[in-house]
Protein backbone atom coordinates (compact mmCIF):
# COMPACT_ATOMS: atom_id res chain seq x y z
CA UNK A 1 0.00 0.00 0.00
CA UNK A 2 1.32 3.70 -0.86
CA UNK A 3 -0.02 6.89 1.04
CA UNK A 4 0.06 9.15 -1.96
CA UNK A 5 -2.73 6.07 -3.34
CA UNK A 6 -4.67 6.43 -0.07
CA UNK A 7 -4.92 10.37 -0.50
CA UNK A 8 -5.89 10.22 -4.25
CA UNK A 9 -8.40 7.62 -3.36
CA UNK A 10 -9.91 10.05 -0.80
CA UNK A 11 -9.24 13.21 -3.46
CA UNK A 12 -11.63 11.60 -6.03
CA UNK A 13 -14.17 10.82 -3.09
CA UNK A 14 -14.11 6.98 -3.32
CA UNK A 15 -14.59 5.27 -0.27
CA UNK A 16 -11.04 3.98 1.59
CA UNK A 17 -11.36 0.39 2.94
CA UNK A 18 -10.43 -0.66 6.55
CA UNK A 19 -6.77 -1.73 5.92
CA UNK A 20 -6.18 1.47 3.85
CA UNK A 21 -7.13 4.04 6.75
CA UNK A 22 -5.12 1.20 9.30
CA UNK A 23 -2.44 1.47 6.83
CA UNK A 24 -2.73 5.91 7.11
CA UNK A 25 -3.20 5.97 10.65
CA UNK A 26 -0.60 3.37 11.72
CA UNK A 27 1.81 4.90 9.35
CA UNK A 28 1.67 8.52 10.39
CA UNK A 29 1.29 7.68 14.28
CA UNK A 30 4.43 5.73 13.93
CA UNK A 31 6.36 8.88 12.05
CA UNK A 32 6.56 6.96 8.33
CA UNK A 33 4.22 9.22 6.83
CA UNK A 34 5.43 12.59 7.00
CA UNK A 35 3.61 15.31 7.83
CA UNK A 36 2.78 16.50 4.18
CA UNK A 37 0.95 13.59 2.92
CA UNK A 38 -1.21 13.40 6.18
CA UNK A 39 -2.18 17.28 5.66
CA UNK A 40 -3.11 16.44 2.55
CA UNK A 41 -5.04 12.98 3.22
CA UNK A 42 -6.94 15.35 5.86
CA UNK A 43 -7.84 18.13 2.95
CA UNK A 44 -9.06 15.59 1.12
CA UNK A 45 -11.18 13.39 4.18
CA UNK A 46 -12.27 17.34 5.13
CA UNK A 47 -13.66 18.49 1.32
CA UNK A 48 -14.64 14.87 0.60
CA UNK A 49 -16.17 13.98 4.08
CA UNK A 50 -16.37 9.83 4.53
CA UNK A 51 -19.24 7.82 5.12
CA UNK A 52 -20.40 6.02 8.30
CA UNK A 53 -18.36 3.03 7.66
CA UNK A 54 -14.97 4.78 6.99
CA UNK A 55 -15.43 7.17 10.10
CA UNK A 56 -16.13 4.28 12.22
CA UNK A 57 -12.39 2.86 10.74
CA UNK A 58 -11.04 5.54 11.27
CA UNK A 59 -11.98 6.25 15.10
CA UNK A 60 -10.98 2.74 15.76
CA UNK A 61 -7.34 2.77 14.44
CA UNK A 62 -7.19 6.33 15.94
CA UNK A 63 -8.37 4.74 19.77
CA UNK A 64 -6.23 1.15 19.06
CA UNK A 65 -3.17 3.66 18.34
CA UNK A 66 -2.28 3.39 21.63
CA UNK A 67 -3.22 2.24 24.83
CA UNK A 68 -6.81 0.76 25.42
CA UNK A 69 -8.11 0.91 29.11
CA UNK A 70 -10.07 -1.90 30.65
CA UNK A 71 -11.37 -0.79 34.03
CA UNK A 72 -13.57 -3.57 34.40
CA UNK A 73 -11.65 -5.38 37.51
CA UNK A 74 -11.32 -2.53 39.28
CA UNK A 75 -14.71 -1.08 38.51
CA UNK A 76 -17.62 -3.40 36.39
CA UNK A 77 -19.18 -0.39 34.95
CA UNK A 78 -18.44 3.28 34.47
CA UNK A 79 -19.30 6.49 33.16
CA UNK A 80 -17.90 9.34 31.23
CA UNK A 81 -19.08 12.90 29.80
CA UNK A 82 -17.69 15.07 27.31
CA UNK A 83 -18.40 18.52 26.38
CA UNK A 84 -17.36 19.80 22.74
CA UNK A 85 -15.77 22.53 24.55
CA UNK A 86 -17.49 25.91 25.55
CA UNK A 87 -16.24 29.14 27.67
CA UNK A 88 -17.56 29.40 31.40
CA UNK A 89 -17.88 24.96 31.23
CA UNK A 90 -17.45 24.28 34.40
CA UNK A 91 -19.69 21.42 34.59
CA UNK A 92 -17.36 18.24 34.98
CA UNK A 93 -16.19 19.72 38.50
CA UNK A 94 -19.70 19.54 39.64
CA UNK A 95 -21.14 16.49 37.65
CA UNK A 96 -18.36 14.26 38.31
CA UNK A 97 -18.30 14.14 41.97
CA UNK A 98 -22.01 14.25 41.72
CA UNK A 99 -22.45 11.06 39.76
CA UNK A 100 -19.88 9.21 41.83
CA UNK A 101 -21.57 10.28 44.82
CA UNK A 102 -24.96 8.62 43.77
CA UNK A 103 -22.81 5.53 43.81
CA UNK A 104 -21.65 5.39 39.91
CA UNK A 105 -17.94 5.28 39.46
CA UNK A 106 -17.09 7.43 37.04
CA UNK A 107 -13.47 7.96 35.44
CA UNK A 108 -12.52 10.66 33.86
CA UNK A 109 -9.73 11.93 31.45
CA UNK A 110 -9.78 15.66 30.64
CA UNK A 111 -8.15 18.66 28.61
CA UNK A 112 -6.51 21.46 28.93
CA UNK A 113 -8.07 24.83 27.58
CA UNK A 114 -7.09 26.15 23.51
CA UNK A 115 -7.89 29.85 22.36
CA UNK A 116 -10.79 30.98 24.02
CA UNK A 117 -12.34 27.63 25.95
CA UNK A 118 -11.35 27.03 29.20
CA UNK A 119 -10.00 23.18 30.00
CA UNK A 120 -10.90 20.98 33.40
CA UNK A 121 -7.40 20.51 33.85
CA UNK A 122 -6.31 24.26 34.27
CA UNK A 123 -9.47 24.93 36.50
CA UNK A 124 -8.39 21.69 38.38
CA UNK A 125 -4.84 23.11 38.75
CA UNK A 126 -5.66 26.51 40.39
CA UNK A 127 -6.12 24.24 43.61
CA UNK A 128 -2.92 23.93 44.82
CA UNK A 129 -1.33 20.57 44.93
CA UNK A 130 -4.06 19.46 42.42
CA UNK A 131 -2.43 16.27 40.46
CA UNK A 132 -3.60 15.83 36.94
CA UNK A 133 -0.46 14.25 36.02
CA UNK A 134 -2.26 9.99 37.00
CA UNK A 135 0.23 7.25 35.84
CA UNK A 136 -2.31 4.64 35.05
CA UNK A 137 -1.85 2.46 38.44
CA UNK A 138 -2.76 5.29 40.14
CA UNK A 139 -5.41 6.19 37.80
CA UNK A 140 -7.11 2.29 38.57
CA UNK A 141 -6.22 2.32 42.42
CA UNK A 142 -8.10 5.48 42.76
CA UNK A 143 -11.50 5.18 40.83
CA UNK A 144 -11.29 1.34 42.91
CA UNK A 145 -10.97 3.06 46.36
CA UNK A 146 -13.09 6.29 46.00
CA UNK A 147 -15.36 5.63 42.59
CA UNK A 148 -14.21 8.71 41.38
CA UNK A 149 -10.78 10.28 39.05
CA UNK A 150 -10.77 13.62 37.00
CA UNK A 151 -7.33 13.64 35.53
CA UNK A 152 -5.29 15.05 32.40
CA UNK A 153 -5.28 12.79 29.42
CA UNK A 154 -2.69 9.90 29.58
CA UNK A 155 0.12 10.74 26.43
CA UNK A 156 -0.35 6.80 25.40
CA UNK A 157 -3.93 7.74 24.87
CA UNK A 158 -5.17 7.79 21.21
CA UNK A 159 -1.67 9.31 20.22
CA UNK A 160 -2.33 9.43 16.79
CA UNK A 161 -4.97 11.73 17.71
CA UNK A 162 -2.87 14.32 19.64
CA UNK A 163 -0.38 14.10 16.45
CA UNK A 164 -3.63 14.49 13.85
CA UNK A 165 -5.30 17.18 16.01
CA UNK A 166 -2.12 19.51 15.97
CA UNK A 167 -1.65 18.62 12.04
CA UNK A 168 -5.76 19.80 11.71
CA UNK A 169 -5.11 22.70 13.68
CA UNK A 170 -2.89 24.46 11.58
CA UNK A 171 -4.30 23.25 7.90
CA UNK A 172 -7.70 24.34 8.04
CA UNK A 173 -9.43 21.12 8.93
CA UNK A 174 -10.57 21.49 12.03
CA UNK A 175 -13.98 21.47 11.31
CA UNK A 176 -14.89 18.47 9.83
CA UNK A 177 -17.69 16.01 10.83
CA UNK A 178 -15.69 12.87 10.49
CA UNK A 179 -12.73 14.04 11.84
CA UNK A 180 -14.12 15.81 15.11
CA UNK A 181 -16.64 12.90 15.60
CA UNK A 182 -13.24 10.26 15.18
CA UNK A 183 -10.94 12.46 17.28
CA UNK A 184 -13.47 13.01 20.24
CA UNK A 185 -14.78 9.26 20.13
CA UNK A 186 -11.08 7.73 19.96
CA UNK A 187 -10.21 9.36 23.37
CA UNK A 188 -13.51 8.14 24.99
CA UNK A 189 -13.42 4.69 23.69
CA UNK A 190 -9.95 4.60 24.30
CA UNK A 191 -10.86 5.40 27.76
CA UNK A 192 -12.93 2.34 28.91
CA UNK A 193 -15.99 3.97 29.54
CA UNK A 194 -19.44 1.95 28.89
CA UNK A 195 -21.72 4.42 28.88
CA UNK A 196 -21.08 8.25 27.39
CA UNK A 197 -22.48 11.77 27.60
CA UNK A 198 -21.98 14.02 25.23
CA UNK A 199 -22.35 17.98 25.48
CA UNK A 200 -22.50 19.12 22.06
CA UNK A 201 -22.00 22.92 21.94
CA UNK A 202 -24.10 25.44 19.85
CA UNK A 203 -23.36 28.45 18.79
CA UNK A 204 -20.92 31.88 18.47
CA UNK A 205 -18.94 29.98 20.98
CA UNK A 206 -19.02 26.34 19.59
CA UNK A 207 -17.26 24.58 16.24
CA UNK A 208 -20.93 23.88 15.34
CA UNK A 209 -22.79 27.30 14.90
CA UNK A 210 -25.76 26.37 13.57
CA UNK A 211 -28.54 23.99 15.07
CA UNK A 212 -28.52 21.35 11.97
CA UNK A 213 -24.57 21.18 11.91
CA UNK A 214 -24.52 20.22 15.63
CA UNK A 215 -27.51 17.47 15.35
CA UNK A 216 -25.10 16.17 12.39
CA UNK A 217 -22.35 16.11 14.84
CA UNK A 218 -24.06 14.57 17.50
CA UNK A 219 -26.16 12.02 15.38
CA UNK A 220 -22.63 10.86 13.62
CA UNK A 221 -21.17 10.65 17.27
CA UNK A 222 -24.01 8.66 19.27
CA UNK A 223 -23.94 6.44 16.40
CA UNK A 224 -20.39 5.60 16.18
CA UNK A 225 -20.56 5.46 19.81
CA UNK A 226 -23.13 2.95 19.67
CA UNK A 227 -21.36 0.95 16.80
CA UNK A 228 -18.92 0.58 18.91
CA UNK A 229 -20.32 -0.73 21.77
CA UNK A 230 -21.07 1.80 24.14
CA UNK A 231 -23.72 3.18 25.31
CA UNK A 232 -23.99 7.16 24.41
CA UNK A 233 -26.71 9.73 24.56
CA UNK A 234 -25.58 13.44 23.30
CA UNK A 235 -27.45 17.04 24.37
CA UNK A 236 -26.95 19.79 22.19
CA UNK A 237 -26.59 22.91 24.41
CA UNK A 238 -26.38 26.29 23.89
CA UNK A 239 -22.66 28.14 23.74
CA UNK A 240 -23.90 31.54 22.48
CA UNK A 241 -22.92 33.05 25.81
CA UNK A 242 -20.89 32.10 28.83
CA UNK A 243 -22.55 29.16 30.78
CA UNK A 244 -23.16 30.17 34.43
CA UNK A 245 -21.36 33.42 35.78
CA UNK A 246 -17.72 32.70 36.02
CA UNK A 247 -15.11 32.81 32.79
CA UNK A 248 -11.41 32.03 34.53
CA UNK A 249 -9.87 28.82 36.59
CA UNK A 250 -10.09 29.64 40.35
CA UNK A 251 -13.36 31.76 39.82
CA UNK A 252 -14.86 28.80 38.13
CA UNK A 253 -13.76 26.26 40.69
CA UNK A 254 -15.58 28.67 43.15
CA UNK A 255 -18.34 28.63 41.49
CA UNK A 256 -18.11 24.69 41.17
CA UNK A 257 -17.87 24.77 45.21
CA UNK A 258 -21.15 27.00 45.36
CA UNK A 259 -23.35 24.93 42.95
CA UNK A 260 -22.22 21.85 45.17
CA UNK A 261 -23.64 23.56 47.99
CA UNK A 262 -26.87 24.33 46.15
CA UNK A 263 -26.21 27.72 45.20
CA UNK A 264 -24.48 29.15 42.16
CA UNK A 265 -26.11 30.30 38.31
CA UNK A 266 -29.47 28.68 37.67
CA UNK A 267 -28.36 27.79 34.12
CA UNK A 268 -25.13 26.00 35.72
CA UNK A 269 -27.30 24.46 38.32
CA UNK A 270 -29.66 23.01 36.11
CA UNK A 271 -27.03 21.63 32.98
CA UNK A 272 -25.12 19.85 35.87
CA UNK A 273 -28.53 17.96 36.83
CA UNK A 274 -29.56 17.14 33.76
CA UNK A 275 -26.18 15.94 32.20
CA UNK A 276 -25.74 14.19 35.56
CA UNK A 277 -29.40 12.11 34.73
CA UNK A 278 -28.36 11.18 31.64
CA UNK A 279 -25.30 9.74 32.90
CA UNK A 280 -27.38 7.73 35.59
CA UNK A 281 -29.63 6.44 33.58
CA UNK A 282 -26.87 5.49 30.55
CA UNK A 283 -25.21 3.51 33.87
CA UNK A 284 -28.49 2.14 34.75
CA UNK A 285 -28.09 3.77 38.28
CA UNK A 286 -31.53 4.95 37.84
CA UNK A 287 -34.52 3.79 35.01
CA UNK A 288 -35.41 6.89 33.79
CA UNK A 289 -34.74 10.21 34.13
CA UNK A 290 -37.31 11.47 36.29
CA UNK A 291 -35.80 8.68 38.66
CA UNK A 292 -32.53 9.99 38.22
CA UNK A 293 -33.37 13.45 38.58
CA UNK A 294 -34.55 13.17 42.31
CA UNK A 295 -31.29 10.56 43.03
CA UNK A 296 -28.70 13.67 41.77
CA UNK A 297 -31.10 16.40 43.56
CA UNK A 298 -30.98 14.19 46.55
CA UNK A 299 -27.12 14.03 46.36
CA UNK A 300 -26.58 17.27 45.96
CA UNK A 301 -28.84 18.65 48.82
CA UNK A 302 -27.00 16.10 51.21
CA UNK A 303 -24.29 17.56 50.68
CA UNK A 304 -22.79 14.01 49.39
CA UNK A 305 -21.69 15.33 45.86
CA UNK A 306 -19.64 17.90 47.87
CA UNK A 307 -17.88 15.53 50.26
CA UNK A 308 -17.49 13.67 46.74
CA UNK A 309 -15.49 16.30 45.77
CA UNK A 310 -13.33 16.70 48.35
CA UNK A 311 -12.46 13.27 48.51
CA UNK A 312 -11.56 13.78 45.07
CA UNK A 313 -9.15 16.56 45.82
CA UNK A 314 -7.73 15.36 48.56
CA UNK A 315 -6.89 11.87 46.46
CA UNK A 316 -5.03 13.60 44.36
CA UNK A 317 -3.29 15.56 46.32
CA UNK A 318 -5.03 19.18 46.68
CA UNK A 319 -5.39 21.33 49.05
CA UNK A 320 -8.68 20.80 51.14
CA UNK A 321 -8.56 23.86 53.09
CA UNK A 322 -8.54 26.02 49.54
CA UNK A 323 -11.70 24.60 48.55
CA UNK A 324 -13.09 24.60 52.12
CA UNK A 325 -12.29 28.35 52.30
CA UNK A 326 -12.42 29.29 48.87
CA UNK A 327 -10.91 32.84 49.71
CA UNK A 328 -7.55 30.68 49.56
CA UNK A 329 -7.51 30.00 45.86
CA UNK A 330 -5.61 32.40 43.94
CA UNK A 331 -7.10 35.89 43.90
CA UNK A 332 -6.32 38.35 41.33
CA UNK A 333 -4.89 42.04 42.53
CA UNK A 334 -7.05 43.83 40.67
CA UNK A 335 -11.00 43.35 41.19
CA UNK A 336 -13.14 45.63 39.48
CA UNK A 337 -17.04 46.05 38.68
CA UNK A 338 -18.22 47.42 35.60
CA UNK A 339 -20.80 49.55 35.77
CA UNK A 340 -23.77 48.89 32.60
CA UNK A 341 -23.39 51.69 30.28
CA UNK A 342 -27.27 52.01 29.59
CA UNK A 343 -30.44 50.15 30.67
CA UNK A 344 -32.22 47.71 28.59
CA UNK A 345 -32.74 44.04 27.75
CA UNK A 346 -29.39 42.30 27.06
CA UNK A 347 -30.31 40.99 23.76
CA UNK A 348 -26.45 39.42 23.48
CA UNK A 349 -23.59 38.48 25.53
CA UNK A 350 -20.98 37.01 23.01
CA UNK A 351 -19.12 33.97 24.22
CA UNK A 352 -16.41 33.77 22.29
CA UNK A 353 -14.97 37.80 23.14
CA UNK A 354 -15.45 37.00 26.71
CA UNK A 355 -13.49 34.18 26.54
CA UNK A 356 -11.28 35.71 24.30
CA UNK A 357 -10.60 38.50 27.19
CA UNK A 358 -9.75 36.26 29.98
CA UNK A 359 -7.32 34.62 27.61
CA UNK A 360 -5.83 38.20 27.38
CA UNK A 361 -5.81 38.76 30.84
CA UNK A 362 -3.83 35.51 30.91
CA UNK A 363 -6.70 33.09 31.87
CA UNK A 364 -6.08 30.82 28.89
CA UNK A 365 -3.11 30.16 26.34
CA UNK A 366 -3.17 30.93 22.46
CA UNK A 367 -0.11 28.26 22.28
CA UNK A 368 0.05 24.71 24.07
CA UNK A 369 2.78 25.86 26.01
CA UNK A 370 1.80 29.17 27.48
CA UNK A 371 1.38 29.39 30.91
CA UNK A 372 -1.71 30.49 32.45
CA UNK A 373 -2.73 32.45 35.59
CA UNK A 374 -5.38 31.08 37.07
CA UNK A 375 -6.16 34.05 39.21
CA UNK A 376 -7.62 36.12 36.10
CA UNK A 377 -11.19 36.15 34.66
CA UNK A 378 -14.42 37.64 34.41
CA UNK A 379 -17.26 37.08 36.04
CA UNK A 380 -20.66 38.10 34.48
CA UNK A 381 -23.89 39.14 36.40
CA UNK A 382 -26.44 39.12 33.49
CA UNK A 383 -27.34 36.34 31.15
CA UNK A 384 -29.39 37.30 27.84
CA UNK A 385 -32.82 38.29 28.33
CA UNK A 386 -32.24 40.07 31.81
CA UNK A 387 -33.39 43.83 32.65
CA UNK A 388 -30.18 45.81 32.96
CA UNK A 389 -30.18 48.93 35.12
CA UNK A 390 -27.99 51.69 34.05
CA UNK A 391 -24.71 51.87 36.30
CA UNK A 392 -25.14 48.39 37.81
CA UNK A 393 -22.41 46.20 37.95
CA UNK A 394 -22.77 44.24 34.35
CA UNK A 395 -19.51 42.42 34.88
CA UNK A 396 -16.41 42.30 37.13
CA UNK A 397 -12.98 41.95 35.71
CA UNK A 398 -10.15 40.18 38.11
CA UNK A 399 -6.79 41.24 36.57
CA UNK A 400 -3.35 41.33 37.39
CA UNK A 401 -2.65 44.53 36.09
CA UNK A 402 -4.11 48.40 35.27
CA UNK A 403 -3.16 47.47 31.18
CA UNK A 404 -4.51 43.97 31.13
CA UNK A 405 -7.79 45.55 33.14
CA UNK A 406 -8.68 48.07 30.31
CA UNK A 407 -8.36 46.14 27.61
CA UNK A 408 -10.64 43.50 29.39
CA UNK A 409 -13.53 46.14 30.44
CA UNK A 410 -13.55 47.72 26.69
CA UNK A 411 -13.99 44.16 25.32
CA UNK A 412 -16.37 42.36 27.63
CA UNK A 413 -18.24 45.72 27.84
CA UNK A 414 -18.52 45.75 23.50
CA UNK A 415 -19.71 42.04 23.82
CA UNK A 416 -22.92 42.84 25.27
CA UNK A 417 -25.79 44.53 23.30
CA UNK A 418 -28.59 45.87 24.91
CA UNK A 419 -32.53 46.41 23.75
CA UNK A 420 -34.94 48.49 24.70
CA UNK A 421 -37.67 45.73 24.11
CA UNK A 422 -38.02 42.59 25.77
CA UNK A 423 -35.28 39.49 24.61
CA UNK A 424 -36.27 35.20 24.57
CA UNK A 425 -34.00 34.34 27.32
CA UNK A 426 -31.40 31.42 25.47
CA UNK A 427 -32.34 27.86 26.19
CA UNK A 428 -29.95 25.76 28.10
CA UNK A 429 -30.54 22.70 25.70
CA UNK A 430 -31.86 22.65 22.56
CA UNK A 431 -32.39 18.58 21.73
CA UNK A 432 -31.38 15.11 23.13
CA UNK A 433 -30.23 12.65 20.73
CA UNK A 434 -29.97 8.93 21.42
CA UNK A 435 -30.43 5.86 19.31
N1 LIG B 1 -12.42 18.16 20.53
C1 LIG B 1 -11.59 17.17 20.17
O1 LIG B 1 -11.06 16.46 21.01
N2 LIG B 1 -11.36 16.95 18.86
C2 LIG B 1 -11.93 17.70 17.89
O2 LIG B 1 -11.70 17.46 16.73
C3 LIG B 1 -12.80 18.73 18.28
C4 LIG B 1 -13.04 18.94 19.62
Amino acid sequence: MHATDIIAKKRDGDELSREEIEFFVQGYAQGQIPDYQAASWLMAVFLRGMTDRETLDLTMAMAHSGDMLDLDDVAPITVDKHSTGGVGDKVSLIVVPLVAACGMPVAKMTGRGLGFTGGTVDKLESIPGFRTDLNDAEFRAQIAEIGVVLTGQSADLAPADRKLYALRDVTGTINSIPLIVSSIMSKKIAAGADGIVLDVKVGHGAFMKTLEDAEKLAEAMVRLGTEAGRRVVALISDMNQPLGWAVGNALEVKEAISTLHEGGPADLREHCLVVASEMLVLSGKAVDTSDALTLALETLSSGAAWQKFKELVEAQGGDVRTIEEPERLPQAKLIEPVPAPRSGYLAELNAVEVGQAVVELGGGREKKEDPIDHSVGVVVHYKVGDLVQKNTPLFTVHASDEEKLAAARERVLAAHTFSDRPVQRLPIFYKRVAE
